[in-house]
């Protein structure tokens, strides 16, 4: 089957304070935007490659189009579109943008730079055995709990009070590449666009809006390197997978 995958690296990586679109933040002396991509290239799972970049972005497009040139023969077709301001309008824009006959679409991000090749395999395979949807998703380490903003005289003590605490074998952190048969994909960021703010800004991933069609989203194993990096900490936990024994 024809499997594209889009990259989504239109952010402005606020919480990593960098100054700079988070995907030309340096790790292990190159970009954040190369590892995720020499990721994709490496799993060998795609025919096309979509990156969204922010707009009125030069760099990382040039940064891409290095890369493309460095790609062999036979590899995948690498189109870059501008992304949106969230991140469900930079999904949508590169959906827009992918080659008729594609049947299977993996939606990563370049945030997860360190994704293992065998993630997206296991992502494309279930794709390749009949699933609509699948999430890599791993346990919680941590208890979960909902809270409240607290009223009334509890507000003097702390700000928030606990509503309830989720069972945590039930639990998971989910990851990218999340996959996707790219008509279910398209009908479900079809939904999406008519969502007011509220409702928009609540959309964290492209696996809920599949769920909200009622289409099953199946979850595979990710892998504790796929970690989003978005704090200081994690580009310091990334550079140390690099230097370390699991690089
Ligand atoms: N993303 C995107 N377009 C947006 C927002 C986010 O393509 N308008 C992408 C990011 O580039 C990133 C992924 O979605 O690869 C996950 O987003 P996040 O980790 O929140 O990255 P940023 O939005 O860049 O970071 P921050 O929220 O701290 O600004
Ligand atoms: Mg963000």
């Amino acid at each position: 089957a024809v499997t594209a995958v889009i990259v989504v690296a239109a952010g402005s990586g606020e919480r990593l304070g960098y100054g700079m679109p988070k995907a030309q933040v340096p790790l292990g002396g190159e970009t954040i935007l190369m590892h995720a991509l020499r990721g994709v290239v490496a799993s060998d799972v795609a025919r096309q490659i979509c990156v969204a970049v922010p707009r009125g972005d030069t760099t990382l497009r040039e940064l891409i189009a290095d890369f493309t040139v460095d790609l062999v023969d036979g590899g995948p077709e690498v189109t870059v579109v501008d992304g949106g301001s969230s991140r469900a309008d930079s999904v949508r824009a590169a959906l827009a943008a992918l080659e008729d006959g594609t049947e299977f679409v993996l939606v990563h991000d370049a945030a997860r730079a360190l994704t293992p090749e065998r993630v997206f395999q296991r992502v494309a395979d279930a794709l390749s055995s009949g699933a609509k949807a699948v999430i890599p998703a791993m346990p919680v380490v941590d208890t979960i709990k909902t809270v409240a903003e607290t009223d009334g005289p509890d507000a003097s003590i702390a700000p928030e009070v606990v509503t309830g605490t989720a069972p945590r074998e039930q639990l998971r952190a989910v990851q990218t590449p999340q996959g996707f048969e790219l008509a279910t994909l398209r009908r479900a960021h079809q939904a999406a666009g008519l969502f007011d703010d509220k409702q928009a800004a609540a959309v964290t991933d492209d696996a809920m809006l599949v769920e909200l069609l009622g289409v099953p989203v199946h979850a595979v194993r990710g892998a504790s390197q796929s970690l989003k990096i978005t704090t200081p900490l994690d580009l310091i936990i990334a550079e140390g997978l690099l230097e370390g024994p699991l690089g």
